[in-house]
């Protein structure tokens, strides 16, 4: 427990009444105290209980989803790999009460149990899923019921942070979720995709086809070695790898199997690219139009991700190369000769919560030392909110206070607050990507003493920017 006291986050999330006294300011109007909401959709979710599902519910659980985004039911196949993923202790259920338990839920969450890296450490996050509620059921409020316990639970295992994927941006933000990462989408026509000469080639490197099945251990090497210092990736078990990997011939859509490109030198991978073509000619020019669809390209130093770029950019017959899910800067942007080529797409990313804020601030590094005092609002998890002293020595120590590199506390105080910000900022800032400097430009961060933001946003951005290469 810190000294947030997730026992008290936890009650103010599940709607209950905080006994603790807060300052009149600090008071949820909304959520916590039950007499004082204003929210009568938070009031109207109540009356749909929420729990757990069992295993044996699976199939109704997984069926709201189904309905809310149009989709089908799983093949028979995906099933145990569904299975092995799913954490049946961490779903969450909302049932109306007026039907028979048979009936099946009409609202789910569930989460998924990673270690996500964060700049300079890797914390554990629940990485938050499966949001859905029935068509029939929307807009009652049953969204916001099932996020407030969810927040409730994360906390009490212990996660600082909870992570999420937004299926459509003005979800989340409500709850307190912080748009965190961007991401890009990269195609790239024949000819357009050289590296500039200046790029650096090691000529000790290289480059193997392979099955992706027969090379996991290197993957898994390559990924490892790049989670440690990237913000944003998650770790993976055997079962997130056979779903990155998952290639069944009836989900190809006339594309080739999936392959692996490998870089390697004398001492092992280097990196990989996962990939996968589309042989086809245009049928009145007769010229080749393949296609090639980049699913994950990971390396651990520059000359190899060049490596990959050059040999998967210049293949023979191919018309167009497509990358999606690539970090908003990919390095490769700086590498590609021209880089306006690779017509890039914007969209958000990972969304980050912060749950329980002094260890959640404390367990991130610094890249220069500060000392601040923020002023935090969090109308969900009140023990989050109030006047929080940050202070962190920065990546090579701080001079003069002689605290060792690294060192970060983050504690209550009564001091005046030099910052003011919601804890959604805090959670958008939180990876390293978005900058203070920029959401004070937004008007949703505010300096209340002249010379501390800057110095904040400094300390708080982080190389590389935080990138999450895998929708969950
Ligand atoms: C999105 C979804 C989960 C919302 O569930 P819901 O029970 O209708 O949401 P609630 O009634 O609790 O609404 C909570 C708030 O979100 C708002 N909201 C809900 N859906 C929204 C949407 N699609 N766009 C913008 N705002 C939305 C509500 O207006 C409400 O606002 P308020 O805080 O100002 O009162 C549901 O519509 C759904 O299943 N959609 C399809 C699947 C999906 O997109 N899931 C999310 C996966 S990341």
């Amino acid at each position: 427990m810190t000294a947030a006291g997730y026992p008290l986050i936890a009650v103010a999330a599940r709607g209950g009444t905080l006994t603790p006294a807060l300052p009149a300011g600090l008071r949820c109007e909304n959520d916590s105290h039950p007499a004082g909401r204003k929210d009568k959709k938070a009031i109207m979710a109540d009356v749909y209980p929420i729990r757990p599902v069992t295993d044996d519910e699976f199939p109704a659980y997984r069926a709201v989803a189904e309905h809310a985004f149009h989709i089908g039911p799983p093949a028979e196949r995906d099933l145990p790999l569904i299975g092995r993923l799913f954490e049946a202790d961490r779903s969450l259920a909302a049932f109306d009460p007026a039907l028979p338990v048979s009936a099946g839920p009409v609202g789910t969450a569930g989460a998924f149990t990673f270690q996500m890296s964060v700049p300079g450490a890797v914390v554990p996050t629940a990485g938050v899923t499966a949001v859905a509620v029935l068509p029939t059921y929307r807009r009652r409020g049953i969204l916001r019921s099932l996020m407030r316990r969810q927040l409730a639970d994360i906390a009490a295992r212990g996660e600082p942070i909870a992570a999420l994927w937004a299926s459509e941006t003005p979800l989340y933000g409500r709850f307190g979720y912080g748009r965190a990462t961007t991401h890009a989408s990269f195609v790239l026509r024949r000819g357009e995709g050289a590296l500039a000469p200046w790029v650096p080639a090691d000529p000790g490197l290289r480059l193997r086809i392979a099955s992706p099945a027969v090379v996991i251990a290197e993957l898994g090497k390559v990924y490892d070695t790049v989670l440690a210092t990237q913000p944003g990736f998650c770790s993976r078990n055997d079962a997130w790898w056979d779903r990155l990997l998952k290639d069944p011939p009836e989900d190809r859509n006339g594309f080739s199997p999936l392959r692996c490109l490998l870089a390697e030198d004398e001492c092992g991978p280097r990196g990989y690219a996962l990939y996968a073509g589309q042989g086809r000619w245009d049928e009145n020019t007769f010229l080749p139009d393949s296609r090639l669809v980049v699913r994950e390209l990971t390396a651990a130093d520059p000359a190899a991700a060049a490596a990959l770029w050059r040999d998967l950019l210049s293949r023979d017959l191919v018309a167009e190369v497509i990358a999606r899910l690539r970090p908003a800067d990919d390095p490769v942007l700086y590498q590609l000769l021209d880089p306006r080529r690779a017509r890039p797409q914007v969209a958000d990313g990972l969304w980050v919560r912060i749950v329980d804020l002094p260890h959640a601030l404390a367990a991130r590094r610094y890249c220069c030392p500060v000392d601040v005092v923020l002023e935090v609002t969090d109308e969900l998890l009140p023990g989050n909110a109030g006047r929080w002293r940050l202070r962190a020595a920065g990546l090579s120590g701080s001079a003069g206070s002689g605290a060792p590199a690294g060192a970060v506390s983050c504690e209550r105080t009564s001091d005046p607050a030099d910052v003011a910000l919601g804890i959604r900022e805090l959670g958008a800032a939180y990876l390293g990507g978005t900058r203070l400097g920029m959401l004070a430009a937004a008007g949703l961060v505010t300096e209340l003493r002249a010379g501390t933001l800057a110095p904040l946003s400094a300390a708080m951005s982080w190389d590389p920017a935080p990138w999450c290469p895998k929708i969950f």
